[in-house]
């Protein structure tokens, strides 16, 4: 019986997942998302134009694979349809190739206005959080009080809908916020059409059979580790499980049930919204990261936080997650500088150490090791090409501290600008 690889980010999110699940959609049967929702910006570009995906799996312009929306991600109808409307305008059919899972959770405009209403409350003190309503929805589905795909098919669905809109109102009214809107709420009514064009599935049930037929799975995760419920930098994070166990709840197949864990991470690293962030920059290198990176949310449009890389935290998302690989993006960003640093342990209160201590308003400073920059252009090499031999030092640096091998090295974010390694050259084997 085939196994689910998994691919998930290693950071705080915006690695790359989207443009990677896209380059390895032709080897898998199916692609399935398995958490978040539409706080997600998953970026891919092909022949020249970029697209992004919220809600939609990134395999989706492939024509070889099923993608499977999965019971753990949460759902905008709005975005949603957002989203098949300018797949329609591109002539992409995806009417065959797209399921959802039935257990997948609604987002209502009530609690996207929750999420915002949250925010202000928090002052000084918020999460940084798009403001798509993702806490307030998973908050719903642990309390058991969420709408779910499935329910916009029973009889009952305005009579579930009015009573949760209505426990919101109260909430809203606590906050002092305002209430939802006749407009937002007809909106929202009307594009549940567009969700009900699909096959609307026990996803749990689907992909098992599938993986019993013998076809390959990419299970797709959203956000990184580092904003993970549990594991992340609590309270900085999102309200889901982004890490590996988390493909096993977001869509019902058993833990020996997954193989390869593919770890995305950015040559160094940003993060958007607030919390700790040890390697952060606020020189002229972060703004060169910036710049030359185009660090601004895919979905959001917020600038991204800069920095170099994190080795102790990177370490920390691979142990979590079980990673079998890593895939090193972003590498063209580093082209022109001369010298680059990685973080290999913490100054924690005087303390050396490679733990992120639990109480975030201590004191961390990062402790650096200097490499030599490469001052090549990566951009236009392709796989015969050799890398130069400074990238292949910080590759060899990067496998010997985490002990996993680098199997691509992504130079740009065109489909075609993707290094694929031989695992045998890797330091780590
Ligand atoms: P995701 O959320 O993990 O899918 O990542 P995002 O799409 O939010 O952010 C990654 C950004 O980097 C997108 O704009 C991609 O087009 C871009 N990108 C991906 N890989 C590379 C790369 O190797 N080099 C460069 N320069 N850009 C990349
Ligand atoms: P992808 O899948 C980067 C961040 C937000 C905020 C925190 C909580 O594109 O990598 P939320 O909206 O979930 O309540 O926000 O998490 N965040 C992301 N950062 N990439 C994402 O997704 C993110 N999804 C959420 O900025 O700090
Ligand atoms: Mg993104």
């Amino acid at each position: 019986m085939k196994k689910v690889d998994v691919l998930l980010g290693l950071q705080w999110g915006d690695e790359g997942k989207g443009k990677i699940v896209d380059v390895l959609t032709p080897n898998y049967n199916v692609i399935a998302r398995f958490q978040g929702g539409p706080n997600a910006g998953h970026t891919l570009e092909f022949e020249g134009i970029k697209h992004v995906l919220h809600t939609i799996p990134s395999g989706i312009f492939r024509k070889n694979a099923i993608n499977v929306v999965g019971n753990g991600v949460v759902i905008d109808p709005i975005i949603f349809k957002r989203e098949i409307d300018a797949l329609d305008n591109l002539k992409v059919d995806v009417s065959l190739t797209l399921k959802i899972s039935k257990k997948a959770h609604l987002i209502l405009p009530s609690h996207r206005l929750l999420d915002a209403a949250s925010e202000t409350a928090k002052g000084k003190g918020k999460i940084g959080s798009t403001l798509k309503g993702i806490g307030p929805t998973y908050m719903d589905k642990t309390g058991r009080n969420g709408l779910r795909v499935g329910d916009i098919l029973g009889v009952d669905f305005k009579e579930k809908y009015a009573f949760l809109k209505q426990k919101h109102e109260q909430m809203l009214s606590f906050y002092g916020a305002e209430g939802v809107s006749a407009e937002m709420e007809s909106e929202w009514f009307e594009s549940l059409a567009t969700l009900q064009r699909f096959e609307l599935i026990d996803s749990e049930q689907y992909l098992n059979n599938s993986l019993k037929e013998g076809k390959s799975m990419l299970a797709e995760g959203a956000q990184g580790s580092l904003l993970d419920i549990d594991f992340g930098s609590y309270p900085f994070v999102t309200s889901s499980n982004t890490v590996c166990a988390g493909a096993c709840t977001g869509l019902g197949v058993a833990p020996n049930k997954i193989g390869n864990v593919i770890g995305i991470f950015k040559a160094y690293c940003t993060r958007v919204g607030s919390g700790p962030f040890p390697t952060e920059l606020f020189d002229e290198s972060g703004d060169k990261l910036c710049d030359i990176g185009r660090e601004y949310g895919s979905t959001t449009g917020r600038k991204r936080r800069c920095g170099w890389l994190d080795l102790p935290a990177l370490k920390y998302a691979i142990m979590i997650n079980g990673v079998t690989e890593l895939n090193m993006m972003k590498t063209d960003v580093l082209d022109t500088f001369d010298t680059i640093k990685i973080c290999t342990q913490y100054n924690v209160n005087g303390e050396i150490t490679d733990q992120l201590p639990f109480d975030h308003s201590q004191e961390v400073k990062p402790i650096y090791t200097e490499l030599k920059g490469w001052n090549t252009d990566l951009t236009k090499l392709s796989n015969d090409d050799t890398l130069p031999n400074e990238v292949l030092d910080y590759i060899a640096f990067i496998e010997k501290e985490t002990g996993v091998p680098i199997t691509v090295v992504s130079v740009g974010p065109d489909r075609e600008q993707t290094l694929t390694r031989d695992v045998s050259l890797s330091a780590s084997v």
